[in-house]
């Protein structure tokens, strides 16, 4: 294949190698299958740990989401079948977005087959071309995509600096019809927060829209997990939409939207990537049912991952880890100085049975190469210490053999 070739086969070779095939080409610590790790744990000597789920609440395999998943294919089969408005309705559909509305304090929630569709759909359905999108820089994939393919103009502001958000408003609000800030609850990459307080305030003063991206919030930030309105004790009404994920502290997958009953009802019959796909299957919203009623009834889960995740920070300090902006809630990244040295520990914690892989350019920007560590209720101290105390000593080796090559 030539540079100059046109074909199809040609162009996404030239595509995959622009994002960086060569770095891959000669093996890769990715698409590990982790069931195969599991049943790997007696090779090593502490025995298998994932760092790399974000099952916060520990749900996945409690026999409460399990038994419900598969009572669900029992009665009503595997998939839903159809879109929701023309076939695929169920009982269990409604009955889960009553509760999670309910536990949210909002008037109600809509689920979607995939979290990541769901920021691009509802930002797709909101704006149009006299309008703007406002995005932090950091936001997710899905908002970025979901902002970019929109005919509305789009500006990003530094990640989590509100003043330049005011900036950027005082400099633009006038000029647009309708103004959409989006940003994210707690960071996907960073584990750190919006200020949502301010926030509030500024998108109210503007006359501004918030779309308020709480995939890894619910379930874990607020005493009770009810996300970042509850962590920063503010009315969830005061967030025009926030959006939430099925497959994290809920266990299962799939997204939601929550909002004002009257929203929901527009976005059920309007939304285009809730109207045009297919309702989530029984199992999946049985699985996420249960999880929410033991997230309910078990606030010291909630707790619990809370002790564990600030357990694993202040151990990484006190190490000597960066950890970046992370305040210890669920995700903690450590930062390296280079993507060597990340790829370095990764291999290192997997020889040992952990499985953390690294997170470098395309994930995060190149000069913030990391190993993005989620932290579970379930996670015991002893896992935690074990976790820092690898980190540590293989960044110290990845360290000592960086000097010796740049000695020689
Ligand atoms: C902040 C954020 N939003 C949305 C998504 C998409 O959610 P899902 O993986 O459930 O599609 C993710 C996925 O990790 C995420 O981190």
């Amino acid at each position: 294949m030539t540079d100059t070739d046109n074909s199809f086969l040609a162009y996404a070779d030239r595509r995959f190698r622009l994002s960086g095939k060569a770095l891959i080409e000669n093996g890769h610590p990715y698409f590990v299958p982790t069931d195969a790790l599991e049943a790997r744990s007696s090779e090593w000597k502490d025995g298998y740990l994932s760092m790399s789920h974000y099952d916060y609440l520990g749900l996945a395999h409690h026999p409460a989401t399990t038994n419900a998943a598969k009572t669900a294919i029992d009665t009503l089969g595997t998939g839903a079948g159809a879109s929701r408005l023309v076939g695929g309705e169920r009982l269990g559909h409604q009955a889960l977005e009553r509760s999670m509305a309910d536990f949210l304090g909002v008037g109600g929630t809509l689920s979607v087959i995939s979290g990541y569709l769901t920021n691009v759909s509802v930002i797709q359905l909101l704006l149009g071309p006299k309008d703007l999108v406002v995005v932090d820089e950091l936001a997710h994939n899905s908002i970025m995509v979901g902002a970019r393919g929109v005919k509305s103009d789009l500006v990003t502001y530094a990640h989590n600096d509100l003043d330049d958000l005011e900036r950027i408003l005082a400099d633009k609000r006038d000029s647009y019809s309708r103004v959409l800030i989006c940003t994210e609850g707690l960071f996907s990459m960073d584990g750190d927060v919006t200020d949502l307080p301010r926030l509030l305030d500024i998108k109210e003063r503007t006359d501004c829209w918030l779309l308020l991206d709480e995939a890894h919030s619910y379930g874990v930030l607020g005493p009770t997990g009810r996300g970042s309105c509850e962590h920063f004790g503010v009315d969830p009404n005061r967030v025009d939409v926030a959006i939430g994920t099925l497959s994290k502290s809920f266990a299962s997958s799939g997204g939601f939207i929550a909002a004002n009953a009257d929203v929901i009802e527009w976005m059920r019959f309007c939304l285009p990537g809730f109207v045009y796909s297919v309702g989530l299957a029984p199992a999946t919203v049985a699985s996420a049912h249960a999880a929410l009623d033991i997230l309910r009834a078990e606030p010291d889960r909630v707790t619990r991952l809370r002790g564990n995740s600030r357990r694993f920070l202040r151990r990484a300090r006190d190490a000597g880890l960066n950890t970046g902006t992370a305040i210890g809630e669920a995700v903690v990244p450590i930062l390296f100085d280079t993507p060597e040295d990340c790829v370095f520990v990764a291999e290192a914690l997997m020889q040992q049975g952990i499985y953390a892989p690294p997170v470098v350019h395309i994930g995060v920007p190149k000069d913030l190469p990391r190993i993005r560590f989620f932290i579970s209720e379930t996670h015991t101290e002893a896992d935690i210490d074990r976790v820092i105390t690898a980190v540590t000593e293989a960044s110290s080796a990845a360290r000592a053999l960086r000097n010796r090559i740049s000695a020689e």
